[in-house]
């Protein structure tokens, strides 16, 4: 069952060149620049003439919408807000019709989304659903929306629905972009001509495990982790740092990269692992100055970067390359080696994996 791999959560990583051809299979067309969506083609004008997109969900696919967020602002020029789904419900309700909510839940029967859906459908918004359990109770409630087919996911850590959601969420962006003519048609045939290519680059990563392997090893025993990221790679930092302490214990977090200056830099020392990631071309030079403050107070940096990025692989003391890929479509390749990294450290520790302490793969209770 658990296809030769140890654990599910590995086999579900190595899955995920193929979760998302399957996501994507039938929806994109490079050629012709166009984006099909069964789920959403009907709603199309009410998106369009959205006021705001408010997206809500919890834990990896929290971070998914916040990947999300960028994408929208991005390609749609419509704003975005990213709401706990947990907490959505208690914020003064100033949601209602010409707003669209976008839940986003693997499992499709987490309590606290399905509550924020039925709290946003009562006052009139639209709501989507970005789901990956077919026929689940959120998938059934939300007005319209996108399977991301991923296929079961089985260990608690998310990993191949995160890349599944953002790959939808990615979609949708494009789609809506070009509806609202915010991008063009070459563009959106670079996008997805790139975006059809993730499956494959993810591959690539998949083929070479050995440098995050060593850096497990020498990692294994930290008492605590940081991850720094800026635009499109903070929310991977967060989903690394999340991996990390839900299934190997050890305390992580994840910053903007740029945040660190106002109180996390006093955490760095040399027994620090701070994980940067820098695939990002539009924020690389500040990147570079972040990585070298936490250089200067002797943190041990691990670069998540690409090719030829000479600059950040001299700083860093550890590295791992990821292909290279349009900014916009970075988070896809680069949580990869953070899902490696948590997974090889947590059996280094003797953890059990795909059942972490505490934790259910759906939680049902608010
Ligand atoms: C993280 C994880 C949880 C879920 C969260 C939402 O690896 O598994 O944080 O992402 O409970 O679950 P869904 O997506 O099923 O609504």
């Amino acid at each position: 069952e658990k296809g030769g791999y140890d654990h599910f959560m590995l086999k579900e990583i190595f899955e995920q060149p193929k979760a998302l051809s399957d996501c994507l299979r039938g929806r994109i067309n490079a050629e012709e620049g166009t984006v099909t969506l069964g789920g959403i083609e009907g709603i199309m004008d009410q998106l369009v003439n959205a006021r705001r997109i408010i997206i809500a969900a919890c834990g990896t696919s929290w971070h998914s919408g916040l990947v999300g967020e960028y994408l929208f602002e991005y390609l749609a020029k419509v704003p975005v807000e990213v709401e706990y789904a947990s907490e959505f419900r208690y914020k003064e309700q100033l949601i209602g019709e010409g707003d669209v909510m976008i839940v986003i839940s693997q499992s499709g029967e987490t309590a606290d989304t399905l509550a924020a859906l039925r709290e946003a459908k009562s006052r009139g918004a639209l709501v989507l659903g970005v789901v990956n359990v077919v026929g689940s109770t959120i998938a059934r409630e939300t007005d319209a929306g996108v399977y991301i087919h991923a296929g079961p996911e089985i260990g608690v850590a998310s990993t191949k629905a995160f890349t599944a959601q953002v790959t939808v969420l990615t979609m949708m962006a494009i789609k809506l972009g070009l509806y609202k003519k915010t991008i063009d048609n070459k563009e959106a045939k670079k996008l997805i001509g790139e975006l059809a290519q993730i499956p494959a680059k993810i591959e690539e990563i998949l083929e070479s495990t050995d440098e995050i392997k060593e850096i497990s090893n020498l990692f294994s025993y930290a008492p605590n982790f940081l991850y720094l990221g800026r635009s499109y790679s903070f929310p991977v930092a967060l989903e690394g740092a999340l991996k990390l302490k839900e299934i190997s214990y050890i305390h992580a977090e994840g910053y903007p990269a740029a945040e660190m200056k106002h109180g996390p830099i006093a955490l760095i020392d040399e027994m620090m692992p701070v994980v940067v990631i820098a695939a990002t071309q539009h924020t690389n030079d500040k990147m570079i100055s972040n990585i070298e403050e936490v250089r200067a107070r002797k943190g041990r940096i691990i670069a998540i970067t690409n090719p030829g990025n000479e600059e950040v692989e001299d700083l860093a003391e550890f590295k791992s390359i990821v292909p290279e890929t349009m900014d916009v479509l970075s988070p896809l390749l680069t949580v990869i080696p953070l899902q490696l990294l948590s997974y090889y450290i947590a059996v280094n520790r003797g953890c059990n994996v795909d059942q972490p302490r505490n934790l259910a793969k759906s939680v049902t209770v608010e």
